[in-house]
């Protein structure tokens, strides 16, 4: 699984070459498709919608999770450990943890202060039997970078969260049952954030150039056997 800030070999050979050297050494090994590939998916990358999800108990809901999430052309996801480690089910996540960063935060507050502090403004998710006066993900304004914080399978989440989010924000239920699942809540709420967004800045993708080079070389890297030997060999 790739954490944030990643200092693997990878991005120490990023750091130290330049990623724009990177693809160019790397690029005679890759087919145009493949190159075609990672720079449409690169387009479409959205940094302004993150996906939090805190003390995640249930492997499949974990990795559904990081599915959805890099499914949905979102490239960062929060996990908050403050009572239990994430941990993803390998034959659930298809390799998608490979495209994203994640990064681990010991605490709801150290997460979503440091998201804060990057300028997005940061919901708890909660059903509406849970009793928090909640914006909906058709409402809560999309003008800003937005996270979305899901909470723990059995006690929704913490109150640590919800004081330090600016609110909170529910997908409306029409049923009798109280709550969704979890990972299903992931996929509701953060496709319709994303589409809402995307449709605000009237573009799919937002990442700035200069991150958008870093990750086209970690992409271009991660699909080559032995990467590192060849770069190391190529480049010095
Ligand atoms: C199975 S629910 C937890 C239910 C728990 N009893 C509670 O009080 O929240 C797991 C997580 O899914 C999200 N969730 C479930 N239904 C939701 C809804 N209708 N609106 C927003 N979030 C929801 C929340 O993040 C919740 O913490």
């Amino acid at each position: 699984m790739t954490d944030t800030p990643r200092t693997d070999a990878i991005d120490r050979l990023i750091e130290k070459h330049g990623p724009a050297t990177i693809c160019e050494a790397l690029m005679p090994m890759m087919t145009a498709e493949r190159i075609a590939r990672i720079d449409a998916v690169l387009a479409a990358r959205l940094g302004s919608v993150v996906t939090a999800v805190e003390d995640t108990y249930d492997p499949h809901n974990a990795a559904a999770t990081l599915r959805t999430t890099e499914s949905l052309g979102l490239q960062e996801l929060h996990v908050i450990e403050a009572r239990l480690r994430f941990s993803a089910a390998h034959a659930v996540t298809k390799g998608a943890h490979s495209w994203l960063d994640l990064t681990r935060w010991p605490t709801a507050e150290a997460a979503i202060e440091a998201l804060r502090h990057r300028g997005f403004r940061v919901y708890a998710t909660a059903p509406e039997a849970k009793g928090l006066p909640a914006k909906t993900i058709e409402d809560v304004d999309v003008s800003t970078p937005l996270a979305l914080v899901f909470g723990n399978e059995h006690d929704g989440v913490s109150d640590q969260a919800i004081a330090a989010s600016d609110g909170a924000i529910t997908v409306p239920m029409f049923g009798f049952t109280e709550s969704f699942n979890l990972s299903v809540t992931v996929g509701m709420a953060m496709s319709r954030i994303a589409t809402r967004r995307r449709a605000y800045l009237g573009a799919t993708g937002d990442l700035d150039p200069d991150r958008r080079a870093r990750l086209r070389a970690r992409w271009f890297a991660l699909k080559i056997r032995g990467v590192i030997g060849v770069l190391e060999r190529r480049l010095g």
